[in-house]
């Protein structure tokens, strides 16, 4: 069943390699007979009214937004910006005169979340929860829902989910564009089944992503992750997903970032991985590598096919530059799975973590 773990020795590992059925499946969900996308019609015509759409998440969830604006922006031009939830009361932005609420959250009970929906309903501003459980407190409270139908989640750390939240923020940009009759390219049902195939290549070369926890991770103190543009979110995840299952200390940087103070943290072997997906800022990363190098830095490069080179650690299949983050992440869920494994940690259930976060 969907809660046993069978042959894994972790859930985590095991909803790793659910992730490409789980895109399958959400684009079946979410079609109609004609393969059009199908949103029900008062999400639709919600999200079409709002002049801007605040997100609103916490650890992975957010991640998942940030990604989520970068594609909304880019496919419809829509404004969105994307907030911590615990730290949105205190630093509330300033409104725009018609906005959406969009709440992210794998398990929808994580109580920051839940402060700022009742806030929100307060000040009367429409609400859409996108969650992984429809029965859960932030989906009966928010004014709409939208289902990341990636079957229960047990592992602490996230993975499927938050590739599924990715997907479903895809569907509601491809939408929201369809809504608002602006001629996108981007055909969300076609490049997330491309994905899904790239997600699939990926599973299946696990010993690769064991040997590079083995080389990189096995004894070392910290890590470090940088990216640009859609890659820099892309590398949060991975810094979190490291930190929270092998206790390795791991940030995530953008990679112009490093010369204003991180890399004052480079040390001989210390292990840097760098991601580059992006055609526009691969030379740039590329720069940045070498810059870590000089110092010592111990480099891993997860790149894309088009911008990979030789010597290359992960080279990802090529599929549409908006949704690399949901390919991109799977060597990195499996390199960190792999370090807390060979570190002795409890893969799925880290110290000190719940997996739904119900206090604020
Ligand atoms: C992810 O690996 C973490 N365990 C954590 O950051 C999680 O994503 C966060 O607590 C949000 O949870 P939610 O999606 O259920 O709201």
């Amino acid at each position: 069943s969907d809660t046993e773990k069978g042959t894994y020795a972790h859930y985590m590992l095991k909803e790793i390699d659910e992730q490409p059925l789980v895109i399958r499946n959400i684009l079946q969900k979410y079609q109609d007979e004609v393969n059009e996308i199908q949103l029900p019609n008062d999400i639709r015509t919600t999200f079409h009214a709002a002049d801007r759409v605040y997100i609103i998440a916490a650890g992975t969830s957010y991640h998942a937004g940030l990604v989520g604006k970068e594609m909304m922006e880019k496919v419809i031009g829509k404004p969105v910006e994307v907030h911590i939830a615990s730290e949105f009361l205190y630093n509330q932005p300033l409104l725009s005169r018609n906005p959406l609420f969009i709440f992210i959250s794998q398990s929808g009970e994580t109580a920051d979340c839940r402060g700022v929906l009742v806030n929100v309903k307060e000040m009367g501003h429409p609400s859409l929860t996108i969650t992984n459980v429809p029965g859960s407190t932030l989906s009966r409270e928010a004014d709409y829902m939208l289902h990341t139908y990636a079957g229960p989640e047990i592992a602490v750390a996230s993975t499927k989910a938050y590739t599924a939240q990715m997907a479903v923020l895809a569907i509601l940009a491809m939408d929201g564009a369809h809504a608002a009759g602006s001629d996108t390219d981007f055909d969300a049902i076609h490049e997330l089944s491309i994905a899904a195939n790239a997600m699939e290549a990926l599973c299946d070369a696990k010993d690769d992503m064991e040997q590079i926890a083995r080389d990189y991770l096995f004894d070392t103190r910290n890590a470090f992750f940088i990216g640009r543009s859609f890659d820099y979110h892309v590398v949060k995840e991975g810094a979190l997903k490291l930190k929270e299952i092998s206790y390795i200390q791991a940030e995530g940087f953008a990679g112009g970032e490093l010369k204003h103070g991180t890399i004052a943290l480079i040390e001989e072997g210390t292990p840097v991985f760098a991601l580059s997906t992006q055609e526009n800022v691969d030379l740039n990363i590329r720069g940045n590598l070498q810059e870590v190098v000089a110092r010592g830095a111990h480099p891993c490069v997860v790149s894309m096919e088009g911008c990979h080179r030789a010597d290359d650690q992960v080279v990802i299949p090529r599929v549409h530059p908006y949704l690399t983050a949901l390919v991109a992440v799977v060597p990195l869920q499996l390199i960190s799975y792999y370090a807390a494994l060979h570190r002795g940690c409890d893969v799925d259930k880290p110290r000190n973590l719940a997996k739904s976060v119900t206090v604020e």
